[in-house]
């Protein structure tokens, strides 16, 4: 078996309805913070970890997102007329090279485990991530080449963790911690959604995976899991059962829930604060909101 991480599974098959109207007709993986789509973020933090093909698991609608991935050639003949090459290399980062990239696409919407259920056959017998694109991580090394690393000293699966609040266990699938040993976690288990009261720690899953091929096995055993749903937590859990290495990783960056409106706007800012042509412009502008919010209080 093939050990080393070269394959990812995109799940993009959500209807992203706390979006809407946004999402009626975007992908809500097309919305953009500052300038790059989700999508974008995704797929690059896969690359630098070394990921060579990328598998969207889509549903209806979704189309696009392939036209974000294709060439654009009218586009690209218009810049290069007119000699615009820093917009035709932002362009690049968008293309991939061909056959790199697969959509399949998930018939019904019976949860995350059955998404990335959907791409088993392109995945084969190797060793894969999983990334989910709501997940922003702003980071000095990428979360998963983080992950890809401390994996190639572990082996069995790996899921990316961090600490919540104890109110917003429900919100998380959350790991039975056994000890901790550095950034390396080792579980007893895991639990998608408890209700805080149930909650085995206070570390979640965040939505990076590396995970062994056999993990496709035990959707035979699994059943519909939290919300009546085919759970990815519920078919990690059964790997444990089974005797199978699962860790948690305990990543170094800043996690941004962009599934929330909040989590959205607050890496929109971040993002934004982090460049150098919009810092100045941007933090003036905050810096005078919060004073005024100051003086009326
Ligand atoms: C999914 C996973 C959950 C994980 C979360 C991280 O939940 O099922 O285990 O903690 O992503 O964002 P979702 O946010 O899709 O409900």
């Amino acid at each position: 078996m093939n050990t080393k991480v070269t394959k990812a599974i995109f799940p993009v098959a959500g209807l992203g309805t706390r979006f809407l109207p946004a999402t009626k007709s975007v992908p809500k993986e097309i919305m953009t913070l500052v300038d790059k789509p989700l999508i974008q973020y995704a797929i690059d933090e896969a690359r630098e970890a070394g990921i060579k093909e990328f598998i969207f698991v889509t549903s209806r609608g979704k189309g696009a997102l392939e036209d974000y991935f294709d060439h654009a050639p009218d586009l690209e003949t218009s810049l290069r007329k007119k000699g615009k090459t820093d917009l035709l290399n932002i362009l690049k980062t968008t293309n991939m090279d061909s056959g790199a990239i697969a959509y399949i696409r998930q018939h019904k919407a019976l949860g995350l485990g059955h998404a990335v259920w959907c791409a088993r056959r392109l995945i084969g017998n190797e060793p894969f991530a999983v990334i989910l694109p709501d997940d922003v991580i702003a980071a000095e090394k990428p979360c998963l080449k983080q992950m890809v690393e401390a994996y190639e000293h572990t082996g069995g699966s790996m899921v990316a963790a961090m600490e919540v609040a104890p109110s917003q266990a429900s919100s998380y699938g959350i790991l039975d911690v056994k000890n901790y040993n550095g950034d390396v976690v080792s579980i007893n288990g895991m639990v998608e959604k408890p209700a805080q009261e149930d909650a085995p720690s206070n570390l979640a899953v965040i939505g990076r995976y590396i995970l062994s091929p056999h993990i496709f096995d035990n959707f035979d055993y699994i059943e519909a899991g939290a919300g009546g749903e085919l759970q990815l937590t519920d078919a990690i859990a059964e790997e444990i059962l089974q005797g199978r290495d699962v860790h948690g990783f305990r990543f170094k960056g800043q996690r941004f829930d962009c599934g929330s409106k909040a989590g959205f706007l607050q890496a929109t800012v971040s993002f934004a604060l982090a460049r150098e042509e919009l810092r100045d412009e941007l933090y003036d502008y905050l810096t005078d909101m919060v004073s005024m919010k100051t003086a009326a209080q």
